[in-house]
């Protein structure tokens, strides 16, 4: 991405949210839809929503509103949604089969071709139509076919060693479930997923509406 069209993160964060509301849209035979309607749908401000597409040129015009199946696949692009992506699974346990047997990924172009594994008991399996390979055989998987994304689901203890000959490997993205912090070459982008800290952003949330609730006299009934 070129240095004008860098955007902030926060910005493309929330751009799944939008593709995903523009997909329902799109789903319901909606074809445009002002600023107004979508931060009614969406929970957002209309100006939040006119300040993250302006980001991209807009793609709205002043009384006419959002055409939404263009803004839908301009998203897209941005998202980089438009390419295909090839994954592989290192670690075929709870969470590695849950997200192998995930069918949505490949609606969005998320194409799993690899599972990996240590364990002789689910080497030679199959999951949705893809064999589970000893991890010996990743090397020259990764070298033999273009992989984009590998995603971690093993055990943290050799999540650093896999995460970095996955790097000199040529692997592009590494979706990290693993509670290790990674830290690889620029050219290698991780995204972590911890669904415990949302769990505690929960319980924070849970919490402190308790708190207020014992702070003050109202009671509800
Ligand atoms: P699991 O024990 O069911 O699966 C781990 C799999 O990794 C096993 O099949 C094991 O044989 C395999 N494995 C072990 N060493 C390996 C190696 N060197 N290379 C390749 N595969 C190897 O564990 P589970 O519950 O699926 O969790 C997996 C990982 O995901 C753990 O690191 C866990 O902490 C993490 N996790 C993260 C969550 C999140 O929200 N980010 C939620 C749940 C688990």
């Amino acid at each position: 991405m070129t240095e004008e069209r860098k955007i902030s993160m926060a910005v493309i964060r929330r751009l799944p949210r939008y593709y995903r509301y523009l997909g329902e849209l799109l789903d319901n035979g909606v074809t445009k839809i002002s600023s107004r309607e979508l931060s009614e749908k969406m929970k957002v401000t209309a100006s939040q929503i006119r300040q993250d597409l302006n980001n991209f040129g807009g793609f709205g015009q002043q009384g006419y509103g959002y055409n939404v199946e263009y803004l839908h696949k301009e998203i897209a692009k941005i998202l980089g949604l438009d390419k295909t992506h090839t994954m592989i699974i290192v670690g075929v346990g709870n969470l590695g089969q849950a997200l192998a047997n995930y069918p949505s990924f490949s609606k969005r172009g998320f194409n799993l071709i690899g599972l990996f594994d240590i364990n002789p008991r689910l080497i030679g399996m199959s999951m949705r139509g893809i064999e589970v390979m000893d991890i010996d055989k990743m090397e020259d998987f990764v070298k033999t076919n273009k992989v984009d994304i590998a995603i971690l689901t093993m055990p943290k203890t050799r999540v650093k060693e896999t995460a970095e000959n996955l790097a000199k490997w040529g692997v592009k993205g590494l979706w990290n479930f693993s509670p290790v912090d990674l830290f690889l070459p620029e050219h290698v982008h991780v995204e972590n997923v911890h669904l415990s800290h949302s769990l505690m952003t929960l319980a924070y949330k849970i919490n402190e509406a308790e708190e207020l609730d014992n702070g003050n006299d109202y009671k509800p009934f």
